[in-house]
């Protein structure tokens, strides 16, 4: 008789692996109306078997031994929310070479050994699904493979990370300090277990190499991402861009033009009436152009417990039906097309620049003259007092310029005397390039 459930085996009950239990003991019946099959929890792996949890799951299901999972004949699909590289890579690649199918949330693993584990999991004829690790409860992923098949991608724009965006927004909305906020983040489960991978960009970096990888079907490496975090962004920074009708956040950008790609991940002025600006909190949202469909854009909780164990499980019912199909392990497309990556002179964009400078007579005509040698020109410029009288700060933002030419000017900048310091340099989001 064929089975009438899929046993799961769920490594972690941490934030992610609490909602995963949940969701599949709340929603059992509409999961089970949706594949033909119940969802039942074998195993669950963790690392402190005496913790209190905040659910209660049967004792026998809890262990601290990953053999009892992994090498388990009754468990069909290994559920990975313990996060990192090392043991969870081990673990997959094991769990695959038992035959396994696997669901996980892990987007440090994805960027880094995707492919392999994708290779592996071809090999064996096993799924592997990761919607929840880019975006927590957006579906984008998905909605990138099948929902844009048939349309070529030309840009995305991702406010991918939780934890930046709710600093961030306290800061822009409360003039709130930036240590505090982090504190708050991570107390409610949004930061990772090291929030410095969350502030300096890495965590966003990881997501955007996810989705250029997925979104322009050519292999992105981590390493080609440019990362910038947020804690140099300072609330002077926050209120300047305020004043000339900006919003910062922290911006994951891929762009493809002339079949040529940039991706970066670095704090973004963006014009207030952009969609995007008014995305707060640990809310995320992903903007994708394509050249047949436009501008579409998809929004909703980036982390928490609940959002990202939906697309955890919406994973597992994807497994499941394949498995009803007997299509395991065949809907994987792998990246077919070339990888060109642009040169600085052809990555396009406005810049925001503060710089503290001498008080004197004919110090704005040099930055001007400098900016002009550089081919940069201004779109509007602020000066004022600065450190009493003593000095004077200048706020400018350039017409769209090349990131070689204003690096020129950056290292010009530093050679100036008059030119104090060169306090912040932020992409402007808008401009002719769009
Ligand atoms: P978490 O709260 O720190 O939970 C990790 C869980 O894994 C804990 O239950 C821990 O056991 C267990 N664990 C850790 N290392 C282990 C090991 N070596 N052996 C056995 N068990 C181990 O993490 P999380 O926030 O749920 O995140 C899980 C994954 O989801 C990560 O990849 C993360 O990036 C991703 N993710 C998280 C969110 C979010 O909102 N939190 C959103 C999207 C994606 P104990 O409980 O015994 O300590
Ligand atoms: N630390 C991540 C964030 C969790 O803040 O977005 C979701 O991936």
């Amino acid at each position: 008789m064929e089975k009438q459930t899929v046993n799961v085996g769920l490594l972690g009950l941490g934030t992610v692996g609490t909602g995963v239990v949940r969701i599949i003991q709340g929603h059992q019946e509409d999961l089970q109306k949706q594949t033909g099959l119940g969802i039942n929890i074998h195993k669950i792996l963790v690392q402190d078997k005496d913790k209190p949890r905040s659910i209660d799951t049967v004792s026998e299901w809890i262990t601290t031994d990953a053999n009892e999972l992994l090498s388990d004949p009754l468990i069909d699909v290994i559920v990975e929310v313990i996060g990192g590289i090392s043991p969870a890579k081990e673990y997959i690649l094991q769990a695959l070479e038992h035959g396994k199918h696997v669901v996980t949330a892990n987007k440090d693993l994805m960027a880094l050994h995707g492919a392999e584990i994708l290779q592996k999991a071809q090999e064996r004829g096993c799924d592997v699904f990761y919607e929840a690790s880019v975006a927590g409860g957006i579906p984008i992923l998905r909605a990138l493979v099948e929902g844009f098949s048939s349309d070529r991608i030309t840009k995305m724009m991702g406010i991918v990370n939780g934890t930046t965006n709710y600093i961030l927004t306290k800061m822009t909305q409360e003039g709130a300090d930036y240590a505090e906020v982090l504190k708050e983040a991570q107390e409610l489960g949004y930061a990772e277990a090291d929030p410095t991978s969350d502030v300096e960009g890495l965590d966003a970096a990881r997501k955007m190499a996810i989705l250029s990888t997925l979104g322009f079907r050519a292999s992105v490496d981590l390493a080609e991402v440019d990362a910038k975090g947020i804690s140099s962004v300072t609330k002077e920074d926050i209120a300047y861009g305020k004043k000339l009708g900006y919003v910062v956040k922290l911006l994951g950008l891929a762009r493809r033009d002339d079949d040529e790609i940039e991706v970066s991940v670095q704090p973004t002025m963006i014009p207030k009436e952009h969609p995007l600006a008014s995305v707060n909190g640990v809310f995320n949202a992903v903007y994708v152009h394509g050249e047949a469909v436009g501008e579409t854009m998809f929004y909703g909780p980036g982390a928490g417990e609940l959002p990202t164990a939906t697309a955890v499980v919406s994973d597992l019912v994807t497994v499941v039906k394949n498995k009803k199909l007997g299509v395991n392990g065949r809907g994987m497309v792998a990246p077919y097309k070339e990888k060109k990556l642009k040169t600085d002179d052809k990555k396009l964009s406005k810049y925001f620049l503060r710089l503290i400078v001498a008080d004197e007579r004919g110090v704005l005509a040099q930055i001007t003259k400098i900016l002009a040698d550089a081919d940069i020109s201004l779109e509007q410029v602020l000066q004022q007092p600065y450190n009493g009288g003593k000095q004077a700060e200048i706020i400018m933002v350039t017409h769209v310029a090349a990131k070689s030419s204003l690096d020129q000017v950056i290292g010009t900048f530093s050679d100036l005397s008059v030119i104090k310091e060169v306090k912040s340099c932020y992409r402007v989001e808008g401009g002719s390039v769009e």
